[in-house]
């Protein structure tokens, strides 16, 4: 029964139905009208979910940084042994000779998560970042 589609239709001014239009094709071949709004509605809905304080989320923190910043590999290493409970996993990639990117998997309640995510990006030499919630709980 969940799964059903039930079908509904929806009245738009044509301009933002073209604008639409061409999201969808930026989608690609894959999603079609139908999909492309289920996945907007399913953003609005997390969106909204994960915005509660006491919310349980998974977090994707995405970094990038100097690496010859003095002592800044030493801090950004200390703050997610102070939250090691919210860190799943940490993946590390030298993107050239000078700069690293990293991506920090974090699970935790929301406010907590959003905290050590502004810890890590508020870093002096942290150069770029930012962070993606999502919920941990089942999606329709
Ligand atoms: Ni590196």
């Amino acid at each position: 029964m969940a799964d059903d589609l039930v079908r509904f239709s929806v009245a738009m001014p044509e301009d933002l139905l073209v604008a639409f239009d061409e999201f969808v094709a930026r989608r690609g071949v894959a999603k079609n009208r139908s999909e492309v709004v289920r996945d907007l509605v399913r953003d609005a809905l997390i969106e909204e979910e994960t915005a509660e304080p006491g919310a349980e989320v998974m977090g994707a923190l995405t970094i990038v940084y100097d690496h010859h910043a003095h002592g800044l590999q030493d801090k950004l290493h200390h703050i997610q042994h102070d939250s090691f409970g919210l860190i799943v996993s940490t993946t590390h990639v030298h993107l050239d000779a000078d700069s690293c990117l990293e991506v920090i998997i974090l699970r935790g309640e929301a406010t907590d998560v959003r905290t050590i995510a502004d810890r890590v990006l508020g870093t002096k030499g942290v150069k770029n970042g930012g962070l993606v919630v999502t919920t941990t709980g089942n999606m329709a």
